[in-house]
């Protein structure tokens, strides 16, 4: 069995190899990201295993049926970058990673809230000029809160458990109610009302199509004033421009970004030489009152191996017994 694997780093590559030495199977590892112009790699192979968050091109999906790959392995949890109808009629059976390391994103998130609400990057900042003075840094306690959780999977849920840990009042939006949570009377019935009650809103839900620029100008309207919006899902859940404004306003006191709607070519990649031409990417990061990072939530060592592993597993699967496997988690 031959798998070829691209957006490959170095701290995968011992994972992979692992996973070669435990099955009876030879994986090709490529930098490249899969594109149309890197998918004819692929020719000759038995699966793909693939890892990036631009749109998968939909070539794709006939260039495998027409060189009878079935698997397309994804080693992430989103799949909102996929054509999963075009997959479907063409018969490529596209598989996730849904658990990797929840706990992963729900740690980092909340960790990154904690900086933001105790004025952490401007002390930061204050230390390195030798200004040791405290005002007007002063902070809210997270425990004085209440932390609106949208999306209450697998993510949501690990964020929930950290933020009642420090004593945060817990709500949560989710279309889907979980029995459990559902007991526990966390869930509020609207969004609107997840909006006018938290002074933190965290986001953990996929970001489908039907909910692009989920958060936008109206959105911010309905939310409390001196908000702080948490985003580890997906950037284009944002209107960046109407949350630049609501940061502008004081509407928004300050926002954690770990996703941001025009990432893909500026994430994961070294732009230290050369100026980046996206102004709203810019703007944002002029911003004080934002935290952002290029997409590392996931990044951990846990994570990584989880990620590889699994979905190697499941492209093995695939290849021989012609389904995906039946997870529990
Ligand atoms: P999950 O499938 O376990 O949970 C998603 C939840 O969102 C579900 O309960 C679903 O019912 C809910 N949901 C769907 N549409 C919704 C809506 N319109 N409003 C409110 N809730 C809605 O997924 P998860 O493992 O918790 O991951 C959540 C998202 O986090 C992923 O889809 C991915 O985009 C993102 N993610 C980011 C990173 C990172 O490194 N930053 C890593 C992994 C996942
Ligand atoms: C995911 O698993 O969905 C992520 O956002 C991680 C990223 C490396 C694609």
């Amino acid at each position: 069995m031959k798998f070829i694997a691209f957006s490959v780093r170095d701290d995968e590559r011992p994972y992979f190899e692992q996973f070669e030495q435990k099955n009876d199977v030879k994986v090709t590892l490529v930098a490249d990201a899969l594109t149309k112009d890197t998918m004819h790699q692929a020719k000759g192979y038995d699966a793909i295993i693939a890892l990036q968050t631009g749109q998968y091109p939909d070539e794709l999906y006939g260039f495998m049926a027409e060189e009878g790959i079935k698997s397309l392995a994804i080693r992430n949890v989103g799949t909102d970058n996929l054509n999963l109808d075009l997959a479907k009629e063409k018969g490529i059976i596209v598989t996730n990673v849904p658990a990797y390391s929840p706990a992963a994103i729900a740690e980092f998130s909340v960790t990154q809230l904690m900086q933001l609400l105790r004025n952490i990057p401007t002390f930061n900042h204050k230390i390195a000029q030798r200004d040791f003075r405290w005002a007007p840094n002063i902070a809210r306690e997270l425990n004085e809160m209440t932390v609106g959780i949208i999306g209450t999977g697998r993510i949501g849920r690990a964020a929930m458990q950290i933020y009642q840990g420090f004593g945060a009042k817990v709500i949560a939006y989710d279309p889907y109610h979980a029995k459990d949570l559902e007991e526990q009377g966390i869930y509020v019935d609207t969004l609107q009302a997840l909006y006018q009650q938290a002074d933190v809103i965290t986001l953990h839900m996929p970001g489908s199509k039907h909910d692009t620029h989920m958060i936008d100008a109206d959105a911010f309207a309905m939310m409390k004033d001196g908000v702080y919006i948490v985003n580890t899902a997906r950037g284009a859940l944002i209107d960046t421009k109407a949350l630049i404004a609501a940061i502008k306003s004081g509407k928004v006191a300050g926002a954690v970004l770990d996703t941001y709607e025009g990432e893909t070519p500026l994430f994961n990649h070294d732009w230290s030489n050369k100026p980046v031409q996206d102004t709203t990417f810019n703007e944002l990061l002029a911003l004080d009152q934002v935290l952002m990072t290029p997409h590392i939530a996931f990044y951990t060592t846990t994570a990584v191996k989880n990620m590889v592993t699994i979905a190697c597993d499941s492209a093995k699967s695939v290849v021989t017994t012609g389904d995906a496997p039946t997870r529990q988690n």
